[in-house]
């Protein structure tokens, strides 16, 4: 018999060193994305079972956005980390995903409320360079708003300048699926992606990507409401 052909690695389930000591196992990072189910900015106990969900060993996750004083709220019950209460809130969550990193996410193309700048992409260029001078241990960076060519998302991977500028570990984010993912490792446009929609919609989405199985649809209307469970911690695994 013919010996088998070893299975071709799938480029996002391949590991990386990020910085001098954090191994990551695959490159599959859950994006920020603000929830409203910190009560009174204070994360509870379902925080931990959400991101417990979307831990997987040597995994990444960003948290959702979360307040530093009680004046930089944009929505309520988002979780804060300004009393000693929120931070000692945050403990079972950290336990929970076994994760602390530093790292900067830069959007210049989002043009949300009075957000926007008169050239965006110098700006994040200039950025992207600068960093390098503060030890920032990654920086992630969203896609230009998606094209759509043939009813078909299409990522514009606009980042390639700002990937070069800087020279630590770079995470591209803003519509990806496993193909563009594979994609742009393999390609070495990125070295992580992020994933938001998707991942918010399956809690296991490493594994269903390492297998290719079909995905759970997030549902839009549940991004934001303050349910303990639905929409939230309700996501079907895998059987
Ligand atoms: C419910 C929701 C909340 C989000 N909150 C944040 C946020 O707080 N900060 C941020 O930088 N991006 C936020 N985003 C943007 C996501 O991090 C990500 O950039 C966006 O969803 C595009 O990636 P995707 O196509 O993989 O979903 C949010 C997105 C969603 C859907």
């Amino acid at each position: 018999m013919e010996p088998q052909a070893e299975p071709k690695p799938i480029p996002l389930m391949t590991p990386y060193k990020m910085g001098a000591s954090l191994d990551l196992a695959h490159r599959v990072v859950l994006a920020p994305l603000t929830r409203q189910r910190s009560y009174g900015n204070v994360p509870q106990p379902h925080a931990a079972v959400y991101y417990g969900q979307r831990a997987t060993p040597g995994g990444m996750l960003i948290t959702e956005a979360t307040g530093v004083s009680d004046t930089a709220q944009g929505y309520t019950d988002t979780p804060g980390v300004w009393t000693a209460e929120q931070a000692e809130a945050w403990r079972p969550v950290v336990d929970a995903v076994h994760a602390k990193r530093v790292g900067i996410r830069l959007s210049p193309f989002m043009d949300y409320m009075d957000c926007h700048d008169s050239d965006p992409h110098a700006l994040g260029l200039h950025m992207a360079t600068k960093l390098n001078d503060h030890g920032i241990l990654y920086l992630h960076m969203i896609e230009p708003r998606m094209a759509l060519v043939d009813g078909r998302r299409v990522v514009p991977h606009r980042l390639l300048p700002y990937r070069e500028a800087f020279k630590g570990t770079f995470i591209a984010n803003g519509g990806y699926d496993r193909e563009e993912g594979d994609k742009a490792v393999a390609s070495g446009y990125a070295d992580l992606v992020s994933f938001g929609r998707l991942f918010l919609a399956n809690p296991d989405l490493p594994k269903r990507l390492e297998l290719n199985a079909p995905l759970n649809k997030y549902n839009r209307l549940t991004f934001y409401i303050s349910d303990p469970v639905v929409g939230y911690t309700d996501y079907p695994f895998l059987p």
